[in-house]
């Protein structure tokens, strides 16, 4: 059953500048960076990742992910949201049948060449595949970027090609003092909340795959 559990604890927390993004927000900028393009991945920090590149970092998260769900070489999974493909990299190199879906067409035209055939544009609440498709359904800082209503059909829809071997890592906060702070910050998110407000939404979808929370500090 549903479980918390940290899969991306092999990558050290980023160190980020509230302060700036603070005083650069705007409507305009919220609005740019939810066009989840070049300015969002590649632009000045402002209007997101300031550089969406690969590190090396997806390594230990594909190796944890592979761990935590006993995946076997040949088994299916899906990246909800897997941007330029740097994950499905990672997991194909394990020997995973890995894929990905994103709604950035900028991201799949820059993904990783190697893996440029298994990345496909869909949106997460509208997931083109049939049920109990794949082994593992993985969806990292993506859901949160719909509105709850979608967010919610997301999670069917995860929760439909999965039967729960699911992993779902959306923005949340313990504390409203870490509430303020990720207001501070957000430019994509349309829903957060508390814990227990995504476990509520988590019931809600009849989602029973396993979770954890980014939190801005
Ligand atoms: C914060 S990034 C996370 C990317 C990657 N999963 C990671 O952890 O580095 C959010 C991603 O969600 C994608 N996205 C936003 N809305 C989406 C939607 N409705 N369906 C699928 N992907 C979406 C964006 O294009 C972007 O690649």
């Amino acid at each position: 059953m549903r479980q918390e559990i940290n899969l991306l604890r092999s990558i050290q927390k980023p160190k980020r500048n509230v302060a700036l993004r603070q005083n650069s927000k705007s409507d305009e900028n919220i609005r740019i960076a939810r066009e989840y393009g070049e300015m969002y991945f590649d632009g000045p920090r402002e209007f997101g990742y300031g550089g969406y590149l690969d590190d090396g970092r997806w390594k230990g998260v594909a190796v944890d992910i592979v761990e935590h769900f006993k995946l076997r070489k040949g088994d299916k999974l899906l990246d909800v949201g897997a941007a330029k493909g740097f994950l499905v990299y990672e997991l194909v190199e394990l020997g995973i049948d890995a894929i990905g879906i994103d709604i950035s067409k900028y991201a799949l035209e820059h993904c990783k060449p190697e893996i440029a055939s298994r990345m496909n544009h869909a949106s997460a609440d509208n997931l083109p595949f049939l049920d109990g498709s794949f082994q593992c359904v993985i969806s990292l800082d993506t859901i949160h970027n719909l509105d709850r209503n979608q967010a919610k059909v997301a999670l069917r829809e995860i929760q439909r090609l999965s039967g729960g071997r699911s992993y779902v890592k959306v923005d949340s906060y313990h504390t409203p003092e870490q509430k303020e702070i990720f207001e501070s910050w957000v430019l994509t998110a349309k829903f957060h909340d508390y814990p227990s407000g995504w476990l509520q939404l988590f019931d809600e979808a009849s989602y029973t795959g396993d979770y954890f929370w980014t939190i801005i500090e």
